[in-house]
């Protein structure tokens, strides 16, 4: 990755001194009352926040939390409970800053949170007026926002064209170092598990696997459009038959290059969608018209297993079936335990498959967890993200 890195700054004593603006991911969720839920962004964030305060920088930190409108500020879009928590995990006071766009005063030693990025006029779009004023508040910005990397905005990318240092923070480096590990050289076989409810938004994605995987496990909703494609049945299931041709380009690519799409054998099925519905296991030639498809069935689940233990990289995004419902965890909960048993690097993205983690308690078995929803799988996608293309050019000089 040829970009600065904020830790060989600090290492070589360039950030003493300097005011830093952090860019961070804290968007996370919050219930009715506004209180985190879930905080595996905050404490991601530490160690860069750390990492400037030990190299005696004056910081700044900022994120988005939610989509609020630009100019019309409401406490709900307040940073408030971030900086809080923010202040809990580092053992100290940590202010929270409004109205910061036209100048922040702080002192080497110093962190304040400023609030919600997204509130300012022009972030969305990236306008130049505010790029350059959000450059002038600082002598290095860092980019460390993995989560929202494939986003242009003001203080994603404006901000990094304009200051007079920019360079990736320790996540924003690991996330990328971990994701090229699974994908640009991997160890094989490289299975990768692509689920969720429709094909039509994760196509490209399953095309650009089907050249590079070895396995390519589908689940959920684009599972069914692959059992269609393969000429099976699959009742009133959820699916997208517009999309059948595609499903078998896919399997063909896979196909020619002797690697497969494994279609289940067998499935659960429900007649309606509900934690209590009655599940029943069929084999996949037998579901019937009035069927929902909601789980792989234990012959699927442990087949997957098997090639999951065996394989020498895993890429996860999305459960296998519905592992909200009890009756309908199953797959889910055999293939993350398939990979917490597997010797191979594996690397996991994506909300719900962070839930399904969560749940069966395999957070230490998986190799990487990413902090990326949409970013992480556009760089399955095999794009560019926004943030590593202006951080590589300032990098270039
Ligand atoms: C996310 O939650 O995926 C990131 O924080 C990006 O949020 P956004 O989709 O609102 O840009």
């Amino acid at each position: 990755m040829n970009v600065i890195r904020f830790s060989d700054l600090c290492a070589s004593g360039q950030a003493r001194g300097q005011r830093v603006f952090i860019r961070a991911d804290l968007n996370v969720p919050q219930d009715e009352h506004g209180a985190i839920t879930e905080d595996t962004r905050i404490r991601a964030s530490v160690p860069c926040i750390q990492m400037a305060l030990d190299a005696g920088a004056a910081v700044m930190v900022t994120s988005h939390l939610g989509r609020p409108t630009e100019g019309e500020f409401k406490p709900a879009d307040s940073l408030s409970p971030v900086a809080k928590r923010l202040g809990e995990l580092l053992g100290r006071e940590v202010p929270l800053v409004s109205n910061w766009v036209d100048g922040v005063h702080l002192a080497p030693g110093q962190l304040v949170v400023l609030e919600n990025c997204r509130v300012n006029k022009g972030e969305k779009k990236n306008a130049p007026e505010l790029a350059h004023k959000l450059a002038a508040l600082c002598d290095i910005f860092v980019h460390d926002a993995f989560g929202t990397a494939h986003r242009a905005e003001g203080t994603t990318y404006g901000i990094a064209q304009f200051a007079p240092i920019a360079c990736a923070g320790p996540l924003l480096a690991a996330e990328m170092d971990a994701i090229s590990q699974a994908l640009a050289n991997p160890k094989r076989p490289l299975a990768a598990i692509v689920a969720g409810s429709k094909v039509s938004t994760k196509l490209t994605i399953l095309k650009s696997l089907a050249n590079n995987v070895d396995q390519l496990i589908v689940g959920g909703g684009i599972a069914n459009t692959f059992m269609l494609a393969a000429g099976l049945k699959i009742g009133k299931s959820l699916a997208e038959p517009d999309l059948l041709a595609e499903a078998q380009a896919v399997i063909e690519i896979m196909k020619a290059r002797g690697a497969e799409v494994p279609i289940p054998t067998d499935v659960v099925c429900a007649k309606t969608f509900a934690a209590d519905a009655v599940a029943t296991v069929k084999k996949a030639t037998e579901v019937a018209d009035d069927d929902l498809i909601l789980d792989i069935g234990p012959e699927t689940a442990a087949k997957l297993a098997a090639q999951l233990k065996a394989a020498g990289t895993i890429v996860w995004n999305g459960p296998v079936g519905v592992f909200e419902f009890a009756a309908f965890e199953n797959g889910t909960k055999v293939i993350a335990h398939a990979i917490a048993e597997s010797s191979a690097f594996s690397i996991a993205g994506g909300g719900d498959t962070l839930a399904a983690i969560a749940k069966y308690g395999i957070e230490k078995q998986v190799g990487y967890i990413s902090t990326g929803g949409g970013a992480f799988l556009e760089v399955l996608e095999g794009k560019t993200l926004p943030a590593f293309e202006i951080l590589t050019q300032r990098a270039a000089g």
